[in-house]
């Protein structure tokens, strides 16, 4: 399984740095086989090193240049990150990037070989309409992008499950990872609301590979409670 918490906007440098000293000390117990992942923000991005990969939530698609509020590759090469999440509907939706422009930023860090957590997600209005309207959507999210890409993670990310407490049922987890499964065959993580108390059922699903983990990521003790559940 794969575990990655995303700290969005939340934590300091200070505080990533003590997370990341604690996380560590336990970690040794986790299974060889299991992948840890940290998308702290970017101002306490720095080589970190231990059994786990920390990646960036967002670049911008250039070396450097004049892109005010953004950081580059030259910035990401400094800490040794080449792990990206990419597509995130935060980043869509608050944002406002296009599909266009998350194509871009995706061929761009192809291009560098960077291991890519790309995200999709539907609202709550496309749930609803059925499974046929959640997967149209989902696929033209992969509008632009080379799903066979090596270095490829898809996290499906019910935006209504995000930072709701109101996670995906089993069967609509497991119905829209075997629809997913078959048009990209990748590993896939599901993300939304994931914590201590559904982690059991939610990593027993077949085409589940790992989970996105935003708010039980923030204390280490809670995200240890996935990791080594
Ligand atoms: P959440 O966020 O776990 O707080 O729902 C998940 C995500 O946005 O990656």
């Amino acid at each position: 399984m794969i575990y990655a918490a995303n700290f969005k906007t939340n934590h300091t440098r200070y505080t990533t740095k003590n997370y990341i000293q604690d996380l560590q000390a336990k970690l040794s117990t986790k299974k060889a086989e299991d992948k840890v992942y940290i998308f702290p923000p970017l101002t306490a991005l720095d080589t970190f090193e231990g059994d786990f990969t920390i990646g960036t939530q967002n670049a911008y698609p250039v070396k450097n240049g004049a892109f005010t509020g953004e950081i580059g590759l030259e910035q990401l090469a400094e800490f040794n990150i080449n792990t990206i999440l990419i597509g995130h509907s935060e980043r869509r939706d608050i944002l406002g990037e296009s599909q266009q422009d998350v194509a871009k930023k995706f061929s761009f860090f192809k291009e560098q070989g960077f291991e890519i957590i790309y995200c999709i997600g539907e609202s709550l209005e496309i749930r609803e309409q059925g499974i046929n309207a959640v997967m149209e959507h989902l696929l033209s999210q992969f509008e632009g992008i080379d799903t066979n890409y090596e270095n490829f993670v898809v996290a499906y990310e019910p935006i209504w499950a995000i930072g709701t407490g109101r996670t995906a049922s089993v069967e609509e987890i497991t119905e829209t990872h075997n629809a997913l499964k078959k048009v990209v065959n990748k590993p896939l993580l599901y993300g939304g609301s994931v914590k201590g108390q559904n982690i059991e059922e939610i990593a027993r699903i077949k085409n589940v590979e790992g989970v996105l983990v935003g708010g039980a990521s923030l204390k280490t003790e809670t995200f240890l409670e996935l990791v080594l559940h």
